[in-house]
């Protein structure tokens, strides 16, 4: 009898705690794919249970799904809600399944994984999504393979129709952290008008052979953060692209890559403006572009900084863009109603290339490259791959391949460039016309500015 008010007491404080913590701290719910029936034997599909799993967390309270090791969950198109993070432990693999039926009916929503206007999503744990890509390869080639497309069955058009691996769509508060993307069909990881991105510690290995094998693709997206990533594919490995909207804020740090394409490509879709990104402490490996700008579209480019950076870049079969050029900074227009944007206040600094072509700087007459400045630059030219070299690539569109010789830095349409501490080094190279460090059109040159400016030629010649 003399319990029950403390009793009364105590069930009084249980419950205000409990609410205090539901309101302001809401206890975060796990729940386990494997207790909804998944199989986790990579050839049974577990998509139903995966989803069941996502749909049973309840609304706003964070909720993580964990995916336990060992195991392969093969699946149809996941899809993510608010609040919901995978946790695809060490040992486990989500496996994207390689059918047409596991995909939604647009082909827009063609993903492994997809959120689609969620807040607070993402993906952790120190496992894997894999695309399988070898399952779309038709024919392998050793200059690029030809890749199923889903054309066939009119689902969309041309040969770029196929899934990619994940995306998050009209998302906000996104994390992906300590996870591995594997074998992309097409694009790997795609961010499309989100907003808050943290992006930590991924790798991505796709395809070196494979067309459309991006990495990570930042479109309409402000407010990007990327650090500690390793990215090895075939296509562009960083690229954010303007198709509805701007891209403001992006941030990267503390990346390796390698692409057969550009390591880091702005455009080609180029709507919008690009505005206020860094890229800092980054290693390219045997691209084949380093720092790339394709602008075609009217998407005005402003406050870029590039720091500590090494690069290296050599040819690849010209199949694919690029011309092992360590800096590519064009805006010609794509075609003759394409619009024309300029790209403004672009600095490189503390950059070391090893490259078997030049910097590329190319505005067109109403799209200037403005202030641009490459300050602190060790530059080695050296060839050591047998593909022809002697051509600028304008693609895609403009002047598409134009013959020319190489050249340490090509410079046309430019309105104030700062070189600074810049030494290149040229190996002596008696395959072809070499050791021509600058190369410009003076009348749409403008306002440029040398100071501390080296170029020599070095022979490496074992007998000395
Ligand atoms: C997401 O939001 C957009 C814009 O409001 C809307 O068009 C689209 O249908 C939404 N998608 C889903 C799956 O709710
Ligand atoms: C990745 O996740 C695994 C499993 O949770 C963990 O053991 C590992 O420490 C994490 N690595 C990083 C870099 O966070
Ligand atoms: C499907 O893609 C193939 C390969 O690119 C192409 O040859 C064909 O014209 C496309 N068909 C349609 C209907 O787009
Ligand atoms: C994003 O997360 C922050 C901090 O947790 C929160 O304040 C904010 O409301 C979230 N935004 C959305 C759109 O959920
Ligand atoms: C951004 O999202 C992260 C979680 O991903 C959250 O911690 C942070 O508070 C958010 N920031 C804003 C400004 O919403
Ligand atoms: C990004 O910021 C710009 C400028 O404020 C805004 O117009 C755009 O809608 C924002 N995009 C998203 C996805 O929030
Ligand atoms: C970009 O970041 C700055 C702070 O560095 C912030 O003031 C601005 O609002 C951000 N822009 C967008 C579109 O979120
Ligand atoms: C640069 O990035 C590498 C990872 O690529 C990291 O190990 C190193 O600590 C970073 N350096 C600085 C100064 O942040
Ligand atoms: C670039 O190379 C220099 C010299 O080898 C090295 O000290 C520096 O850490 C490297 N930086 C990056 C970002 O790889
Ligand atoms: C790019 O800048 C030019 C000149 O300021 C402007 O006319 C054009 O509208 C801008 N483009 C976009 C997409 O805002
Ligand atoms: C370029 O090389 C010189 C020595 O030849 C060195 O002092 C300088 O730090 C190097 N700069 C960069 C950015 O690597
Ligand atoms: C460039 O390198 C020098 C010497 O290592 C360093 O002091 C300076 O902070 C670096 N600049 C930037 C913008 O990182």
């Amino acid at each position: 009898m003399d319990k029950s008010p403390l009793l009364f007491f105590q069930i009084t404080l249980f419950l205000l705690i409990q609410s205090l913590l539901a309101t302001s701290h809401p206890i975060p719910v796990t729940v386990s794919v494997t207790d909804f029936g998944a199989a986790g034997d990579g050839i049974r599909y577990d998509t139903s249970s995966i989803q069941s799993a996502i749909d049973s967390c309840p609304s706003s309270v964070p909720c993580r799904v964990i995916f336990p090791a060992p195991g392969k969950y093969l699946t149809a198109t996941v899809f993510l809600r608010s609040g919901v993070v995978l946790n695809v432990e060490t040992g486990a693999t989500i496996l994207g399944g390689a059918r047409l039926e596991d995909y939604p009916k647009e082909s827009s929503r063609w993903y492994v994984v997809l959120a689609e206007n969620a807040t607070d999503v993402g993906i952790e744990g120190g496992g894997v999504v894999d695309g399988q890509a070898e399952k779309f390869v038709v024919r392998y080639d050793p200059r690029k393979n030809i890749m199923v497309s889903w054309n066939q069955s009119g689902a969309c058009l041309g040969d770029e129709c196929r899934p990619r691996l994940i995306g998050f769509l009209g998302c906000r508060n996104v994390s992906l952290s300590n996870i591995t993307l594997n074998q992309p069909a097409y694009w790997c990881l795609h961010l499309v008008r989100s907003e808050n991105i943290s992006i930590k510690d991924i790798a991505i290995y796709g395809d070196l052979n494979i067309p459309n094998n991006d990495g990570i693709d930042i479109e309409d997206s402000n407010n990007t953060v990327i650090t500690g990533c390793h990215i090895d594919t075939g296509d562009d490995a960083i690229c954010p692209k303007s198709s509805t909207g701007p891209v403001y804020n992006l941030t990267v740090t503390n990346c390796w890559i390698r692409s057969k394409s550009s390591a880091i490509k702005f455009g080609s879709a180029s709507w919008f403006d690009f505005k206020h990104f860094v890229f800092d402490n980054i290693t390219i490996v045997d691209s084949h572009r380093g720092l790339a700008f394709q602008i075609r579209d009217g998407g005005n480019v402003s406050d870029i900084v590039f720091s500590n950076i090494n690069i290296s870049t050599r040819y690849y079969d010209p199949l694919w863009w690029g011309r092992a050029e360590p800096i590519y900074v064009t805006t010609c227009p794509r075609d003759s109603t394409s619009k024309e944007a300029s790209i403004s206040n672009v600095h490189f600094i503390n950059i070391t290339a090893n490259s078997e072509n030049g910097i590329f700087l190319s505005g067109s007459k109403r799209g200037l490259l403005r202030n641009l400045s490459f300050i602190n630059m060790n530059i080695t030219y050296r060839r050591f791959t047998s593909y022809a070299g002697g051509l600028f690539d304008y693609r895609p569109g403009c002047q598409e391949l134009v013959k020319h010789k190489t050249a340490g830095m090509m410079m046309e349409h430019i309105e104030g460039l700062e070189v600074r501490n810049v030494e290149m080094r040229w190996e002596n190279n008696e395959l072809e016309d070499w050791n021509n460090p600058m190369e410009f059109r003076p009348s749409t040159v403008n306002n440029i500015y040398f100071s501390n400016f080296n170029s020599v030629l070095y022979s490496n010649s074992k007998s000395s």
